[in-house]
């Protein structure tokens, strides 16, 4: 018969926490992906959020070295500041200058970003070539990095736009595709609605549609043809997206990038194949995949 010494170290072996740190965390969606994928493998594991104010990172990162947890994705605003805490980055992270993911290995923290990953995901689900092609972002903020270091291994892309409400932002992220090889510009805000015609691809990657905000474009300068691809997933449907389907463009959503993204970090912390579809029922629930 088992003692209690052996039950609780055989939950030790096998028994592992996951968590997202950020604030605010209450919206996070990724616990709920994350413990589906972990039910459907029958993996011991479960996956928290555990909310760290700006100012608290560095104790922050002490208690989840204390509590020895086996991986963690890091949101808003931590994805930055995460980077001096940790002991090593692998080539996503060094790359885009901010980290998503960590994985705690025999107790050195490993950073990654796996958004840089699962925004590509999608284009490439979807066979898009790149050759040529005009490419305008909305946004210079964490996301933006990923997007543009996610950009720079492709080939052929013809000219990347970078629109930001602050300029010196909007500028430091055209100097970080420059140096990455992309041809970077950038572009005031105030010019948007007179250029957005000329692009093949618009990615939305600032926070504008997250409270239903009107949409930064409306559906008379989308390209009909244009792939226009937001990543704020909630609401799904958001003002930029219901003024691209009016116009037949193409869309991707935010939910794609987050459940790829998740996905990635998944595989990472588990050496398992993630379960995708399991991913994406958690988080779309009844109502199924948006047309
Ligand atoms: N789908 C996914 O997997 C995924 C992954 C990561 C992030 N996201 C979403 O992407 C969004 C951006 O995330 P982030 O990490 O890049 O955030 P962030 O670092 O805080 O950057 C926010 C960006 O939005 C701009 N912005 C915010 N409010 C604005 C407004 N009212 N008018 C014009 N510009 C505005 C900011 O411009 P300024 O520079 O001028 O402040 C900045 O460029 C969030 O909604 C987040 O949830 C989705």
């Amino acid at each position: 018969m088992k003692g209690l010494k052996d039950i609780t170290h055989e939950m030790k072996s096998t028994f592992k926490l996951y968590c997202v740190i950020g604030d605010p965390i209450d919206h996070s969606l990724s616990p709920m992906m994350h413990n589906s994928a972990f039910k459907f493998l029958k993996i011991d594991s479960t996956y928290i959020s555990y909310r760290i104010p700006k100012n608290e990172l560095k104790s922050g990162i002490e208690t989840l070295r204390n509590i020895d947890i086996s991986g963690f994705n890091v949101t808003i605003p931590h994805k930055i500041a995460i980077m001096k805490y940790l002991d090593r980055l692998d080539e996503s992270a060094i790359r885009s200058g901010a980290v998503n993911t960590v994985q705690n290995l025999r107790g050195k923290f490993m950073g990654y970003n796996t958004d840089v990953y699962g925004f590509m995901q999608p284009l490439h689900k979807r066979k898009i070539n790149f050759t040529n092609m005009n490419i305008l972002i909305l946004g210079a903020g964490g996301a933006a990095y990923a997007i543009v270091t996610s950009l720079s291994y492709e080939k052929g892309i013809s000219e990347v736009t970078i629109l930001n409400r602050s300029q010196d932002k909007g500028l430091d992220l055209v100097k970080h595709g420059s140096k990455l090889g992309l041809n970077c510009k950038f572009q005031k805000i105030s010019y948007l609605s007179n250029i957005t015609l000329n692009y093949d691809l618009i990615v939305n990657a600032t926070s504008i549609g997250l409270k239903n905000e009107v949409s930064p474009i409306s559906a008379k300068y989308i390209k009909k043809d244009s792939i226009v691809y937001e990543i704020v997933y909630r609401p799904i449907y958001t003002n930029l997206i219901l003024n691209a389907k009016q116009v037949n463009a193409r869309i991707i959503y935010g939910y794609e990038m987050l459940v790829e993204q998740g996905a990635k970090a998944f595989e990472i912390w588990t050496g398992r194949k993630a379960p995708i579809k399991t991913m994406k029922q958690s988080l779309l629930g009844v109502f199924g995949e948006p047309k």
